[in-house]
């Protein structure tokens, strides 16, 4: 008989405020957890395979289910979690998730889905094993992660997050005066592992190109870290902007995303750029509280764009008060 109970995980999703696609070239990302995630249950199975459903996707595989990237990083999560020489899980397991991302859309879906379900099936894993266990996972929908988004996902908060030799530094940011964010989303799904084949593409035609944004960014990451600590929401968001600027350079933007900077710093916001893998996806921008954040979600509304505010969260922490609906 099992020894093991019904479990839940959670998550939160994550925002980059600074630094993606740097981040897989070595140079450090800013970037924090939001209110909003995902939830897991795991209960034990007499028999196997091992089941996950997704709630509000209408979605549910097997650990054999090799025909969808869901089944096969659900697979690549229990192989990593059952090479544990000490028995940390029951053997076969239902896990019922749901999450209030959007999937593609730049926020961490994928990751705070995998930190959930890892959460839910080991119970309380060393940061060291969830690092592991959700890299499996993520390395099926995105192919060579940095892994900014499992590292932030897991811990929330703000995350200074740097891959030096294919190892992940993680610092936990100071945020002075709390921050305030909208983000906005462009309408089109976008996916990650194409975007960063694109970059590496350019990189390999115009090598002196892309090398100097990723100067530029690295400058601009090391001066937003001061300007968080600092309370400067006001320097903060001039650099959000010029880090817009580098990856619109890098053709990582598009009509609808600069249209909806644009609308946000006229609506007041201190700052706005596109968030996480870019060609659709979201957009983050840093707004002075709930009345700045009413002003942006209102002008966004008046173009045909939907967000919601939110403020920096410890994972864990999460409500999901409204699920989203679509699939992977
Ligand atoms: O689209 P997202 O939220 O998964 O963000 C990806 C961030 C990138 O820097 C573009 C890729 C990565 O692996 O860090």
């Amino acid at each position: 008989m099992s020894t093991f109970g019904q479990r839940t995980g959670t998550a939160s999703g994550k925002v980059i405020l600074l630094g993606e696609h740097a981040v897989v070239y070595g140079v450090p990302a800013l970037a924090v957890g939001i209110d909003r995630g995902a939830r897991a249950t795991s209960t034990p199975l007499a028999a196997g395979p091992s089941r996950l459903r997704v709630r509000g996707w209408e979605v549910e595989v097997t650990e054999e289910d090799a025909s969808n990237d869901l089944g096969r990083a659900f697979a690549a999560l229990l192989v990593a979690v059952r090479a544990h020489t000490h028995k940390i899980a029951p053997a076969q397991v239902l896990v019922e998730a749901e999450t209030d991302l959007p999937p593609g859309g730049g926020l961490g879906c994928s990751a705070a889905i995998g930190v959930a379900v890892a959460r839910a099936i080991v119970g309380d894993p060393s940061p060291e094993q969830l690092t592991a266990f959700v890299s499996a996972w993520e390395k099926v929908f995105h192919g060579n992660p940095s892994g900014v988004d499992a590292a932030v996902c897991a811990r929330g908060g703000c995350v200074a997050f740097e891959r030096r030799e294919g190892m992940a530094h993680i610092e936990p940011v100071a945020v002075k005066g709390g921050l305030t964010l909208c983000v906005g989303n462009s309408g089109i799904a976008s996916s990650t592992k194409s975007m960063v084949e694109s970059v590496a593409r350019l990189a390999e035609r115009r090598p002196e190109v892309v090398r100097k944004a990723w100067e530029g960014i690295r400058a601009l990451v090391r001066n937003a870290r001061f300007a968080i600590e600092d309370g400067d929401r006001f320097s903060l968001g001039r650099l959000m902007d010029l880090n817009q600027m580098l990856l619109s350079g890098l053709f990582l933007s598009t009509p609808e995303i600069e249209a909806m900077c644009e609308s946000a710093r006229g609506a007041s916001a201190l700052g706005a750029k596109l968030t996480g893998a870019g060609g659709g996806g979201s957009v983050v921008a840093l707004v002075n509280g709930l009345s700045g954040a009413e002003r942006v979600l209102a002008a966004w509304r008046k173009e045909g764009f939907t967000g919601f505010a939110t403020r920096v969260a410890v994972s864990g922490d999460v409500q999901l008060a409204r699920a989203a609906g679509g699939s992977t």
